[in-house]
């Protein structure tokens, strides 16, 4: 791995050595990076897991980090992705980007010359789907064979991300939500490749047999102006008590936060017995130090 941009590009080999490194993190291998190393995080779009847990995954492993505001910075009054990149590059160790366009993060990846990591973009979440796919198989002890329902908007950046690592780990998916609303074709045809992949509109059949159930946000980053006439499309995929009842007995309840209470999931549901969102949080941490820890040039100490 020389950055993390995609989901894409992650083999299954890969997700492996990642889940190793996270896995013998949380048993109490207390990694460390060589060389006191610096991480910018060069965000465009509000964050409060991602930003916190890089900041703390790099002061854990003995290097610190650097919060840039785009919007605060040269980037505002011009100054091109791949200048912004060089520069930052010839002083810090790695850049977390979290932007709207993948294009972007691609651009400034070609001219860092350091480890780019994609925080999120409008396309692509594959930190959280590391996270969470790790959490599934840290909390149920495994992967293969599970059947997942994402309900909601199954064409954004969390559901082209979890569908692309959970399939390459074993799982299988239904993607659950209006009818009309295509998944990611792209995403859809690389999750094919290594699961079975449902699309459905029916919340009963997309829940059924499902291990997890996962859900996110139906507006999202960058959707805000039409709120209400998302959130009326999706209403019917709400995650409360009755959908659960359509999913296997004691399926877990997912969702990468921040949630909506009442929205696109119900508060007895996410606070429930069910949930593992809290851990899924909390394992946002480890996967990101394993993906330092793999992407350092310096390699760990
Ligand atoms: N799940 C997630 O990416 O949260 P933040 O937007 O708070 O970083």
């Amino acid at each position: 791995m020389q950055h993390l941009l995609s989901s894409l590009d992650l083999s299954k080999r890969d997700i492996e050595k990642l889940f190793t490194t996270a896995k013998g993190i949380q048993n109490g291998d207390a990694k460390t990076l060589k060389a006191h190393p610096v991480l910018v995080l060069l965000f465009d779009e509000p964050s409060t897991r991602t930003r916190v847990s890089f900041e703390v995954a790099m002061a854990q492993l003995g290097g610190s980090s650097i919060y840039v505001d785009s919007h605060t910075s040269q980037m505002s009054r011009g100054e091109t992705l791949e200048d912004t990149a060089r520069v930052i590059s010839s002083y810090a160790d790695f850049i977390a980007v979290r932007t709207v366009e993948q294009a972007d993060i691609i651009k400034l990846a070609s001219a860092s010359a350091v480890p780019v990591i994609n925080a999120l973009t409008h396309l692509e979440h594959p930190t959280q789907s590391l996270a969470d796919v790790y959490t599934m198989m840290w909390k149920t002890g495994r992967v293969k064979g599970m059947r997942i329902a994402f309900l909601g908007d199954i064409a954004q950046n969390t559901a082209n991300s979890l569908m692309v690592v959970a399939t390459k780990m074993g799982a299988s998916l239904s993607l659950v939500g209006p009818k009309g609303l295509a998944p990611n074709a792209r995403y859809l045809a690389e999750a094919r490749k290594f699961g079975d992949v449902r699309v459905t509109d029916s919340l009963e059949d997309g829940l059924a047999g499902a291990d997890v159930v996962y859900t996110d946000t139906f507006v999202s980053m960058g959707d805000e102006s039409s709120r209400s006439k998302r959130e009326k499309l999706f209403a019917k995929y709400q995650l409360n008590g009755k959908a659960l009842s359509y999913a296997k007995k004691g399926a877990q309840v997912m969702h990468p936060l921040p949630a909506h209470r009442g929205v696109e999931i119900t508060g007895d549901v996410l606070d429930g017995p069910r949930s593992m969102v809290w851990e899924q949080a909390r394992n946002k941490l480890l996967l990101e130090k394993a993906v330092l820890l793999q992407l350092s040039r310096r390699g760990p100490n």
